[in-house]
């Protein structure tokens, strides 16, 4: 769009945003995050759409996954290094399963603020704001930690650079080099998908052999040797994104240099509010989460607003019904897509449908749930001759307690064991590829 400025959302109505209260502080951060370096490069955002754009024809699977919400404390070269290899090996299942390329794009290197339902939040009869994301408040339930602090994105930028620092060397060290299909295991992971994948990684292990046999390895190969690795998250607070947007060189194209994927969340997609407003001028890709109050009207004026020109992998549409839910929402968002004859990637999101709150007072999200809502999903794709382009999920390389269920079954009495996440509860990584082992079945069952 060539009217369009990256302030414009600040003349719209914004939900889910600050109120900062020291204006000089303010200003003082989004001038200098406005002189940092942008973290990602235009070419990356054009090559990872046009992966999308063969997501939306059924060529290529979406894997999108990472925390809830990432944390100062928790940050870590242990911590990416771990969530890095379950998305390897559940995007190794994917493509075994489905025989397409899967893009892997994390949960990660920016994804820090956090929409909420309730603005307040109370505890033994005392009332705070809510904790909106470590970028905007603190975690700690006191009356200081929650004031939101505009210098806190600053050390999200860090954070997230350094972030992307690592997860670039390992997607392109070696780390990700296919023959180690079986070192990307985690230690804790033992049950019956553990063994599934070590035959699976046996069956790789052949065909990479008879391949070397035939002259095909790492070294004249780079496919075989390095993964293109992709970040995303949700653009809630706009301060952060607008300055760090670019007018790339190169391309001459306007991009946010936050991360490659950004989305908008089911709180703030209001078609004429500031986040709609922000997205549609910037080129990157961009995710929108559709729910169970997403209506085929807003969906149309939407898409008109954030593709106008319907370029195949500029948008991805990000189901989030709740188990049992599917079947009454996605069919009228698949027709009004197909009226428009508009060009989507249809993605899953199995978690934030189903958050409930266990007897035993965690937030928590029954596994049969997540694995129900994603073979509705598929479900209804196939019903409606339409394609499920990919999956989105709340997940870390650590052994958690937060979701209950799963092979290696965690109970309503286990989830105080681990649990750790600042937000939404996370699979952990034995379920998280447990359910990609589901996902690729329902993918070649597609193939067949
Ligand atoms: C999220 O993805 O963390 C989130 C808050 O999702 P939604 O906007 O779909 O509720
Ligand atoms: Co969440």
């Amino acid at each position: 769009m060539t009217d369009w400025v990256k302030s414009a959302w600040r003349n719209k109505p914004r939900v889910q945003m600050p109120d900062y209260t020291d204006e000089a502080a303010l200003n003082a951060v989004e001038a200098q995050l406005s002189k940092y370096p942008p973290l990602v490069f235009a070419g990356e955002t054009k090559t990872l759409k046009a992966q999308l754009a063969a997501a939306s024809r059924g060529e290529a699977f979406l894997l999108q996954g990472g925390d809830c919400a990432e944390s100062f404390a928790e940050f870590g070269a242990d911590q990416i290094r771990d969530t890095f290899k379950v998305m390897l090996q559940m995007a190794m299942v994917l493509t075994f399963g489905a025989k397409v390329p899967v893009i892997k794009v994390g949960r990660m290197a920016g994804q820090f603020a956090k929409p909420r339902s309730a603005a307040t939040e109370t505890s033994n009869g005392v009332e705070l704001p809510s904790y909106r994301g470590d970028i905007i408040n603190g975690f700690e339930f006191t009356p200081e930690d929650r004031i939101p602090d505009p210098n806190r994105m600053l050390q999200a930028y860090t954070q997230a650079a350094a972030s992307l620092n690592l997860l670039r060397a390992y997607s392109k060290g070696g780390f990700a080099d296919v023959h180690r299909v079986h070192g990307w295991t985690l230690g804790f992971t033992e049950a019956d998908e553990a063994e599934k994948y070590r035959d699976m990684a046996n069956r790789i292990q052949d065909a990479l052999d008879f391949m070397r046999a035939a002259g095909m390895t790492a070294d004249n190969n780079n496919e075989l040797k390095t993964v293109d690795f992709y970040t995303s998250h949700e653009a809630l607070l706009l301060e952060y994104e607008e300055a760090l947007t670019r007018v790339d060189s190169t391309l001459g194209d306007t991009i946010a240099g936050s991360g490659h994927m950004i989305w908008i969340g089911d709180r703030t997609r209001q078609p004429d509010g500031a986040h709609v407003e922000f997205c549609s001028g910037v080129s990157n890709p961009i995710g929108l989460k559709c729910g169970p109050t997403t209506t085929a009207e807003d969906l149309k004026i939407l898409m008109k607003k954030l593709n106008p020109n319907n370029e195949a992998g500029r948008l991805t549409l990000i189901a989030r019904f709740g188990a049992g839910k599917v079947k009454d929402h996605l069919p009228r968002l698949i027709a009004a897509v197909k009226e428009e004859g508009a060009n989507v990637v249809w993605s899953c999101d199995p978690m934030h449908g189903n958050t409930v709150k266990s007897d035993s007072g965690y937030k928590t999200r029954p596994f049969e749930s997540v694995l129900q809502e994603v073979q509705e999903f598929f479900a209804v794709h196939r019903a409606e001759g339409t394609i499920p382009g990919g999956v989105h999920f709340e997940m870390t390389g650590k052994d958690v307690t937060e979701c209950t269920g799963g092979a290696i079954e965690v109970t309503d009495e286990n989830l105080s064991d681990r649990y750790h996440t600042a937000c939404d509860p996370r699979l952990n990584a034995s379920q998280a590829l447990e359910l990609a082992f589901l996902v690729a079945e329902e993918l070649s069952q597609n193939a067949r």
